[in-house]
């Protein structure tokens, strides 16, 4: 009997713990919506959680000129007109060397193919290769501006700055595009939910 009431007493309060525990974890979700309402400012993890559910065509930009010789992986960038052909990229000012496409006033914008997976990731600076061992990764040409235009990039866009602004972290910088070329085959690389996929043909 003695027994019994122990395992009752038992029992009881291991329904009062999950009851406590359904509780703490319903509290927690409605503090954090109330949270996310009301603050007035955006967590950055949040932000970019939110933002790994955009999917992007992912680019190789480059420049060359008298700051020197540079290319970065990047997905922000944006078509504005296509008269006068104008393109945007965002380019973090934070980063030590993102200055050099400032200086340099050009870039070549190269869209990447799946098969450029190993070429994203360099540029990206995984491996820590130095700059030459990425460009020595890829067969390169210039156009009009002396950036590098990448042989079998999808699409190439060959431009010359026109404005740039600074906005929060990031150079938002515009190019007027002077020379375009397509040609490589295969399909987009695109990242999404923080990995590499690919779409088309
Ligand atoms: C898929 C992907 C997209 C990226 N997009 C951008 C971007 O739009 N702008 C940017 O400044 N950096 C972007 N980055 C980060 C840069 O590639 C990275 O900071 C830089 O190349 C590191 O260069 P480092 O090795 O010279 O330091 C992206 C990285 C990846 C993997």
């Amino acid at each position: 009997m003695l027994l019994g009431s122990g395992f009752q007493r038992l029992a009881q309060s291991g329904v009062y713990i999950k009851a406590l525990a359904c509780y703490t974890d319903a509290w927690v979700e409605w503090k954090k919506a109330v949270f996310i309402a009301k603050d007035p400012k955006i967590e950055p993890l949040a932000f970019r959680n939110a933002m790994s559910h955009f999917a992007e065509a992912v680019h190789v930009v480059t420049t060359d000129g008298p700051a020197g010789r540079r290319g970065v992986t990047i997905s922000a960038v944006c078509s504005v007109s296509d008269n006068p052909a104008t393109m945007l990229v965002c380019l973090n000012r934070e980063h030590e060397s993102n200055h050099i496409f400032i200086e340099n006033k050009v870039f070549a914008l190269n869209t990447l193919s799946f098969g450029h997976m190993a070429l994203s990731e360099a540029f990206s600076g995984k491996g820590s290769l130095s700059q030459a061992d990425r460009f020595a990764l890829g067969e390169w040409q210039t156009l009009q501006t002396g950036a590098p235009v990448l042989a079998d990039a999808l699409a190439s866009f060959d431009c010359r700055i026109i404005e740039t602004h600074e906005v929060a972290t990031h150079y938002v910088v515009y190019g007027r595009v002077t020379a375009l070329k397509g040609g490589g085959d295969g399909q987009s690389l695109i990242y999404l939910d923080r990995s590499y996929h690919h779409v088309g043909g």
